[in-house]
C-alpha cells in the first residue's frame, strides 16, 4: 500500500530514513514493477506491515507508505509498486536499477497482521491491484500456516498481465523447499480478471455473492466462528467486501482489539 503524503524529514536525524541499496528490479507491465533492497540489521517488522519508502528529490526526501511484500524472515526487503508517469515519487522510482540508493523509513506499522485477528481456521486474503503486496508477505510467512488450515488469497485485476506478480509469488511458495511443504494443501489462489477475457471473469464481490468462491474451495460461505479475513484494495472494493463480511457476522479488528477481519487501502492512481 502507498499513501499520498509528503514527509519532510530533517537530516541528519536518528529518526529519519536510512539509505539502502537496490538489489533487483522486475517490470511486469507499463504500470507495475517490484524491487528488492537491502535490509538494515535491526530492521524488524511483522509480515503484512508497511513502511515509508522514497528517494531524495531536489535535495529533499520524498517518501510514500509501501507494504513490505517480503516476509519477516527474509534478508532483503521487497516492494510491489505502480508506476505513475506524473507521480512525484513513482515517476522516478520506476527508473531505479541495482546499485541505486533508496530511502527506507525506520518504523513499519499496519493492521494487516496476524496480531489484529482472532485465531480461526480459514484465512481469506482479498486483494485487487497492488493490494496483493501485503499478502505476498503474509503467504510467505510460516506463521500463517501454523495458525490456519486454509489460506485463500484472491487477486482481481483489470487485465491478466497484472496478475503476473501474484502468480510468481505463489509459484515461489509452492517451489520453496521449506514453505512449499508447509503450505501444501493449505494455500489456495483465486485469481480473476474484469476487463478482458480470462478463465475466470468478474469481481471478487460477485464471486462471494454468487457462491462461486466457496464452491471452488469446498467451503460453505463465511462463518464468524472459523473465518478470518484481510482486505487490501481501493476504497470502493474495501467497502463492498467489508459489507459482505459484516452481513455474515464478522467484525473489523485492529492491533488494539483483534477481531474477525482487518482492512487497509492499497495505493490507487
Ligand atoms: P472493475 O474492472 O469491474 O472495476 P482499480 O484499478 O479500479 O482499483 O480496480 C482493480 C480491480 O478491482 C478491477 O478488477 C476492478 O474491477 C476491481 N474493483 C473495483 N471496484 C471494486 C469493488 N467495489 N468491489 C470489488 N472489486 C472492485
Amino acid at each position: 500500500m502507498n499513501i499520498n503524503v509528503d514527509l519532510k524529514v530533517k537530516k541528519p536525524s536518528s529518526n529519519g530514513p536510512t539509505e539502502q541499496t537496490v538489489l533487483g528490479v522486475t517490470h511486469y507491465t507499463d504500470f507495475l514493477f517490484s524491487f528488492r533492497i537491502t535490509r538494515p540489521s535491526g530492521f524488524k517488522f511483522r509480515s503484512g506491515e508497511f513502511v515509508m519508502i522514497g528517494l531524495e528529490v531536489a535535495g529533499k526526501p520524498l517518501l510514500r507508505a509501501y507494504s513490505i511484500a517480503s516476509p519477516n524472515w527474509d534478508d532483503e526487503l521487497e516492494f510491489f509498486s505502480i508506476k505513475v508517469s506524473d507521480g512525484p515519487l513513482t515517476s522516478k522510482l520506476q527508473k531505479i536499477s541495482p546499485g541505486d540508493k533508496v530511502l527506507l523509513g525506520r518504523k513499519p506499522v499496519g493492521t494487516l497482521v496476524h496480531d489484529a485477528l482472532k485465531s480461526g481456521e480459514n484465512l481469506y486474503l482479498f486483494s485487487t491491484g497492488t493490494g496483493f503486496a501485503p499478502f505476498a508477505s503474509i503467504i510467505r510467512d510460516p506463521e500463517t500456516y501454523e495458525k490456519f488450515n486454509k489460506v485463500i488469497v484472491t487477486h482481481t485485476c483489470r487485465e491478466a498481465i497484472e496478475l503476473d506478480y501474484s502468480k510468481q509469488v505463489i509459484g515461489n511458495v509452492i517451489e520453496h523447499e521449506f514453505l512449499g511443504e508447509i503450505a501444501n494443501g493449505k494455500l489456495y489462489y483465486f485469481d480473476s480478471v474484469t476487463r478482458e477475457p480470462y478463465f475466470r471473469n468478474g469481481r471478487i464481490t460477485s464471486f462471494i455473492e454468487n457462491g462461486e468462491l466457496f464452491q471452488t474451495l469446498h467451503l460453505n460461505g463465511f462463518n464468524p466462528e472459523t473465518d478470518r479475513a484481510m482486505i487490501c484494495g481501493s476504497n470502493e472494493m474495501i467497502a463492498d467486501t467489508k459489507a459482505l463480511l459484516e452481513q455474515a457476522g464478522l467484525n473489523e479488528g485492529s492491533n488494539a482489539a483483534p477481531a474477525e477481519f482487518v482492512v487497509e487501502k492499497a495505493f490507487v492512481g
